[in-house]
């Protein structure tokens, strides 16, 4: 390209730029005077005190990690939990039996002694975030690749050691930013006695769902109730019935006001993953072979899974929340090669990098970069579809990652001075009785035999683990025939001692490395596994290594480039602050998509009986009646179900409160759109939506369909309009 036509294109950008002002995932440590001073022009009425202080109470004390992926906040004095269904699922599902079937039924707390401990679930509070990056910076000056990387590991567990204290449950993660160029410590505070409060039915709570999920219009009630306990010292304690409900410092006020278009709205949380500075390889890499090898071994996993669970309810309690998990990201990652594909992402990835390419001329640090990311990704791509296929295709069934995990065991028995062995036994035994927990053996088996056929047919002959097909072949039959598959997997199922209690016992009692060497499904998961290791699990390590040195050396460039420009880091599952508006869109020609969603139009959706357009018993009564309360949207005369805001946002963000510009809870974000689901590369100001449930529907089902006013009257609820009668 013309070096003239090139800066006009970095101008170009630098203008669109300033368009996409709702972009960004903002550490409220470091607002900043610019993109305050934006936030306040869009409407925000606070100081920055109140969105993010260490010395006062203010609204980052009310923002949670809600166990292992996902946000919540506290909403009364009494520790009260507003969080999403989707977050809640797995809790719900475990309290469940089919005689009180709470995920089917729903379930309200009628008083404090009726809630249900949520045994392994925990919260943890942000309690403050400190910038290291000087102290690691120092200690590894002078290093790079590998070096740098282990200088890194020790530096970051020191640091993390320095700011933690277990007696108070308090941990320092360090969390590295814009790919290794900053660094910062985030000290948590973790309670571990979460009880559920309550949640509605699955029918309001995953209305509409897989066919609904990742789009507007939305009709899904997706929000579940829980709270978090303390010892009577005040100090974090595990679960027990003498522990008392949590003070927090700081609880979010509810508006039952209402929304308009247009209308500020921030969203605080902590998104998990983006990767906004992905390379043009690395988008062709997804959009090429990633995403359809995941799309096509999530598609078969499921549609075993699924059959056993329309059979029977007990099935779906137990495999529910793992396949809600598995479809969220099959139709996430099919979503996304789609929007890439139509953005042209990849084309603007390869603009951004000519520029860059044209600034790192004759600079000896940064010149060599894209050359060096093209050569790593020409090294790494023949293997890479076999990658996926082994996490998301062979240890997609459950034995086989169970099976897989056992190589622990052989390894202290055969190697001397392999390891522990009691302490390797003791930890295969949990993992058996996990496994055992989740384990639905009919759709398993069906899924072994798939992902076996599949593997032959779509890797590479000279990748396979050497002898297994052949070994296959010769005991059950033709390759190319389905057939020989299912009766393999239903001869390793039958024949395996993983799940006969006597002969597992007996292994145990007596470990002998050869009786797991020769078990069918040890058999299956070490060849694989064993392949995997011997051949190919170094050079993806080097690629993976690469890659992040290629990374951080891009990023310290593009920040040399442009110093004066304010930028946020990717998403690392750290407290981020996004701003915004509440706003319509229009999805494609001729179409509109309104910014709410009302009762009316879950009424239209209804299909009674149907998997996922049912509704609970009463809902259509009350609706009828017209019977909103004071939850009732006045200019709509209906109850506002969901909105959409244009929040930069994305998975992990799930639960996080909506809030309006005076920092009261207008709803919970619980999605994105599915024009935007390439959002996690490349965030698109037209189209990028965030869909919420509004905390109105969320205080109706509740209280009028749940029969729970209990729960509200916990609330600070602010309201202008009078109540209807
Ligand atoms: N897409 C939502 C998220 O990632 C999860 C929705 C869960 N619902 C479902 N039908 N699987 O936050």
């Amino acid at each position: 390209m013309h070096p003239k036509k090139l800066l006009l294109t970095i101008v170009l950008s630098s203008i669109l730029f300033r368009g996409f002002a709702d972009e960004g995932m903002w550490l409220p440590l470091l607002l900043g005077e610019q993109v305050y001073n934006d936030m306040v022009k869009k409407g925000l009425k606070l100081t920055k005190e109140q969105l993010y202080s260490i010395n006062k109470a203010s609204l980052k004390d009310a923002i949670i990690i809600f166990g292992r992926g996902c946000t919540g906040e506290i909403v009364s004095s009494e520790g009260l939990i507003f969080t999403n269904h989707h977050c809640g699922y797995e809790a719900i599902a475990s309290s469940s039996s089919i005689e009180h079937n709470y995920l089917h039924d729903g379930f309200y707390a009628k008083s404090q002694k009726e809630e249900i401990p949520a045994r392994g679930l925990y919260v943890d509070f942000l309690v403050k975030i400190d910038d290291v990056t000087k102290e690691v910076e120092d200690s590894a000056k002078g290093l790079s690749g590998d070096q740098r990387a282990a200088k890194l590991r020790t530096v970051l567990a020191v640091i993390n050691t320095r700011y933690s204290d277990s007696s108070r449950s308090i941990t320092g993660r360090v969390s590295p930013l814009f790919k290794g160029n900053q660094f910062l410590v985030f000290v948590y505070q973790r309670y571990n006695d979460i009880r559920l409060v309550g949640a509605p039915p699955e029918s309001i709570g995953k209305f509409g769902g897989d066919t609904d999920n990742w789009e507007w219009p939305r009709h899904t009630g997706d929000f579940s109730i829980f709270r978090v306990y303390m010892g009577k010292n005040g100090q974090p304690a595990d679960y027990s019935p003498e522990d008392i409900p949590l003070k927090p410092k700081y609880f979010l006020p509810v508006s039952l006001k209402g929304l308009k278009d247009g209308d500020y709205s921030m969203i605080y949380g902590y998104p998990g993953s983006t990767n906004r500075y992905e390379t043009s390889y690395g988008v062709k890499q997804k959009i090429d072979i990633d995403n359809p090898t995941l799309v096509k071994l999530r598609d078969l996993r499921l549609k075993y899974m699924f059959a056993e669970m329309r059979k029977d309810p007990a099935i779906k309690l137990q495999l529910g929340s793992s396949y809600a998990s598995i479809a969220n990201y099959w139709k996430f990652f099919d979503g996304e090669s789609k929007q890439l594909i139509k953005y042209d992402i990849y084309d603007q990835k390869k603009t951004q990098e000519a520029s860059f390419q044209q600034w790192a001329q004759d600079k000896p640090e940064f010149e060599h970069v894209f050359s060096d990311w093209a050569k790593a990704y020409d090294d790494w791509r023949p293997y890479s579809k076999h990658r996926v296929f082994l996490a998301e295709g062979i240890f997609g069934s459950p034995l086989m990652a169970f099976a897989a995990s056992l190589q622990e065991v052989e390894n202290a028995l055969v190697k001397p001075g392999g390891g522990d062995i009691k302490k390797a036994l003791r930890m295969a035994g949990e993992a058996r009785k996990n496994f055992l927990k989740d384990e639905n053996r009919a759709s398993d088996q069906n899924i072994l035999a798939a992902v076996t056929q599949l593997y032959y047919t779509d890797i590479d002959k000279n990748q396979h683990p050497i002898g297994f097909y052949e070994a296959l072949k010769a005991n059950f039959g033709d390759l190319q025939d389905e057939n020989t598959y299912k009766k393999y997997a239903a001869s390793v199922f039958s024949s395996t001692l993983l799940f006969d209690d006597t002969r597992w016992n007996t292994f145990i009692a007596q470990p002998d490395a050869t009786i797991l060497q020769n078990d069918p499904a040890y058999k299956q998961a070490n060849a694989f596994q064993r392949n995997w290791q011997g051949k190919y699990q170094s050079d993806y390590q080097q690629f993976f290594n690469t890659n992040m040195e290629l990374g951080r050396l891009y990023l310290k460039g593009i920040l040399q480039m442009d110093p004066k420009k304010v930028r946020y880091p990717d998403a690392t599952f750290t407290m981020r602050v996004s701003y915004g508006n509440v706003k319509s869109y229009s999805p494609r020609d001729a179409v509109h998509y309104d910014y709410v969603t009302t009762l009316k139009g879950v009424l239209e959706k209804y299909v009674p009986g149907d998997y996922e357009f049912d509704l609970p018993p009463g809902l259509v009564e009350l609706a009828k009646k017209k019977d909103f309360g004071q939850y009732i949207d006045r200019q709509r005369n209906d109850l506002v179900v969901g909105f959409i805001t244009t929040n930069d946002i994305t998975g992990g963000n799930s639960g996080s409160p909506v809030l309006n510009a005076n920092g009261e809870l207008i709803g919970l974000a619980f999605d994105g759109n599915y024009e935007a689901l390439s959002h996690k590369i490349a965030f698109d100001a037209q189209y990028n939506r965030t869909i919420c449930v509004d905390i109105r529907y969320v205080l109706w089902c509740i209280d009028k369909l749940g029969g729970a006013p209990n729960i509200v009257n916990e609330l600070k609820l602010l309201k202008t309009a009078a109540p209807v009668k």
